[in-house]
């Protein structure tokens, strides 16, 4: 462990007045990631116009690396955070080969594909849809219900029907390919989360903007296979998704229902507030679900960006990984601590 990382540590307990022990993200887990990202914040007391004269931005899993492309891409033409993250996140709904967000996402166990996002601004402003069906692009959904009514989320007919008289065309969002999954899927109709695998590849995306300023979006079908009517964490401000942007922002994939009963990007960013950095918060965030829940069999997986531009992350078990674009280039995939040594 760097002593810049432990310096961090120390700073944290003594921000929030804590004892010993307060920072309780398992050690002995650290990365060659969290090494590189602690060398990262080495320029965290510059304000972020000059430290990401270019923007930033970061987003789960593989997926996440074409969504930062079109997201820079606005940024770097001076569009906000908000709009890059919409943008950003809008290539992987419509992209039919994903099985987790969007077009082609698995369906629910009745075969209809359901989906849930959610949007936030750097004004404190959301939106969100969920269980909304036949609308290829959720998020945008999500971005007009923020836009366009004193509302914050529609559910199920009502978004669907919004987004209709919003002037968007219906789709069958239920591939060949994901129907013969799902038809496979019936004969035994056996529910079990396969940890990185099988359906928790929800896209997160956020980012700040050469402004300084942050937004973020998060979009998925949600968990493979759900009884009608679930709805996870996605669509959830303050689980999926949220963003404050005087402290950072942070999104999450994996067991929406996990994540649901901690408030999980609420607590990463309130945990900012109080002065801890983005990785000692992801880390927080991931072990209050440990030390609850019996957490052997899913996946959760958490990034953050504070204010500052400093970048962190965390999941339960190995192979959660996110995508970076840092000062206008794109640096790949960053593999991810874990608490669980799995
Ligand atoms: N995190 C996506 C879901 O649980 O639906």
């Amino acid at each position: 462990m760097s002593s810049r990382r432990t310096f961090i540590a120390t700073s944290f307990a003594a921000a929030v007045g804590a004892v010993a022990g307060y920072f309780t993200g398992k050690p002995g887990n650290e990365t060659p990631h969290q090494e590189r990202i602690a060398e990262d914040s080495s320029t965290s007391n510059s304000p972020p116009a000059e430290v990401y004269k270019k923007g930033l931005v970061i987003s789960t899993w593989y997926h996440g690396l074409v969504a930062n492309a079109a997201a820079q891409e606005v940024i770097a033409k001076g569009g906000r955070a908000v709009d890059a993250a919409q943008q950003g996140v809008m290539i992987v709904e419509e992209d039919p080969t994903g099985t987790s967000v969007g077009l082609g996402g698995a369906p629910d166990r009745e075969g209809k594909v359901t989906l849930d996002a959610c949007i936030m601004d750097d004004k404190g402003n959301a939106g969100a849809v969920c269980f909304m069906e036949d609308i290829l692009h959720p998020i945008s959904v999500a971005r007009k219900v923020m836009d366009d009514t004193p509302h914050v989320m529609l559910a199920g007919e009502g978004a669907r029907q919004f987004a209709i008289e919003s002037g968007m065309d219906t789709v069958n969002l239920l591939t060949p390919e994901s129907k013969l999954l799902w038809e496979e899927w019936l004969v035994t109709s056996q529910y079990k989360p396969i940890i990185n695998v099988e359906n928790h590849d929800t896209i997160g995306l956020v980012a700040i903007d050469l402004e300084g300023n942050l937004g973020g979006a998060c979009t998925t079908s949600g968990l493979g296979y759900k009884m009608r009517g679930r709805v996870g964490d996605s669509p959830i401000i303050g689980a999926g998704l949220y963003v404050d942007n005087e402290v950072g922002a942070a999104t999450a994939t994996g067991l929406g229902e996990a994540v649901m009963k901690t408030c999980g990007t609420f607590l990463i960013v309130e945990l900012m507030r109080q002065g801890a950095s983005p990785q000692e918060a992801c880390e927080e965030a991931v072990t209050r679900i440990c030390e609850k829940q019996d957490y052997a069999d899913f996946q959760i997986g958490y990034i953050a960006v504070n204010k500052a531009g400093e970048v962190g992350s965390y999941a339960i078990h190995k192979g959660f990984n996110y995508a970076i674009t840092k000062d206008g280039k794109d640096l790949g995939m960053v593999n991810v601590g874990s608490y669980s040594s799995d």
